[in-house]
């Protein structure tokens, strides 16, 4: 029997999950069908309790309803994983096992590391926003050690919003100090959090820097001081499909490895469908295909 799965947002005529996910059925014989279905906006719970009814077995959740899911879950019963409870955000439900959880920053994880090849041990990071995509991946970027054979532990994390009140209030939450302590102790680099303002990156140097602000909607760049990036340095914007004012920054201020969020995107996907059929799919000839539409 064919198993249904949906991805909800608002809109949602856009999203290539649809795509993503019958590319990973068909290399691995897996019998499902996969919709995209639009919610109206406050309908997200109404929307899930139909889909679960006429059978679905999961879905992703996407803009603007992370947030949402997440609420749905926790009212729902259902058991959150810490990279959903870190975040405040779910973009995967597990409808049949009665699991939420958030593969964005697992798919940001395995972009950077298995195809970048781009290491986090040691690094410095500066993670720009601090909103919900930038709490979505900063679990992940602490400790991998739930989804990667090995953990890489970055010297630390700053985190640096134009309002920076709301990454203070992100590095000041018991969760995150938590895993920080947990991930330091067993490791002699620590990954350590700051929070600070564009303003105070003055003459501070990144080996990594991810752009999880959503300027590049609007083709703003954050106001990033000069000579920020260190020599081999990797400059990640979270988006796709475009080129963004601050992937053309950090090709101006010589970052060596530029990318946009494609791979991301991807890899968040098959993370999904890994928890929902057991099988991984194969992430490189999809992001191929994306790439070249
Ligand atoms: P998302 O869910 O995509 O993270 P969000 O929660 O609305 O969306 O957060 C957007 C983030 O982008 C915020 O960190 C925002 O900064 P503020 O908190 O100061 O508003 C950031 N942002 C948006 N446009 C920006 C710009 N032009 N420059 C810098 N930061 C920007």
């Amino acid at each position: 029997m064919t198993d249904r799965y949906a991805v909800i947002g608002n809109p949602i005529a856009h999203s290539k999950s649809p795509l993503i996910h019958t590319e990973f059925a068909r290399q691995t014989n897996q019998d499902i069908d996969y919709q995209a279905v639009l919610a109206p906006l406050g309908g997200f719970a109404e929307t899930v309790a139909r889909l679960r009814k006429e059978g679905c077995r999961g879905c992703n959740v996407t803009v603007p309803f992370k947030q949402e899911a997440w609420q749905y879950a926790l009212d729902s019963g259902m058991a959150c994983e810490l990279p959903a409870t870190t975040a405040q955000a779910v973009n995967t439900l597990c409808l049949d096992r009665g699991i939420a959880t958030n593969t964005d920053g697992m798919g940001l994880i395995r972009d950077i590391r298995n195809n970048l090849g781009f290491s986090l041990e040691g690094k410095r990071i500066l993670l720009m926003g601090a909103g919900g995509a930038a709490r979505g991946v900063l679990y992940p970027l602490m400790d991998q050690t739930a989804f990667m054979p090995t953990q890489e532990t970055p010297a630390f994390i700053v985190i640096a919003n134009r309002t920076p009140e709301k990454a203070v209030q992100i590095t000041d939450e018991s969760d995150f100090k938590l895993i920080a302590a947990r991930v330091d102790s067993s490791k002699p680099a620590a990954t350590k959090l700051e929070a600070c303002s564009y303003e105070e990156l003055a003459g501070r140097q990144f080996d990594i820097v991810i752009n999880a602000t959503s300027s590049g909607l609007r083709d703003e760049l954050p106001p990033l001081p000069g000579n920020l990036f260190a020599r081999d340095s990797l400059a990640y914007d979270m988006m796709y499909g475009r080129q963004t004012p601050f992937m053309n920054f950090a090709h101006e201020q010589g970052a060596s490895l530029i990318s946009g969020g494609l791979g991301m995107l991807v890899e968040q996907a098959a993370e999904s469908f890994f928890l929902w059929r057991g099988i991984r799919p194969e992430t490189k000839p999809v992001i191929e295909k994306l790439g070249s539409c």
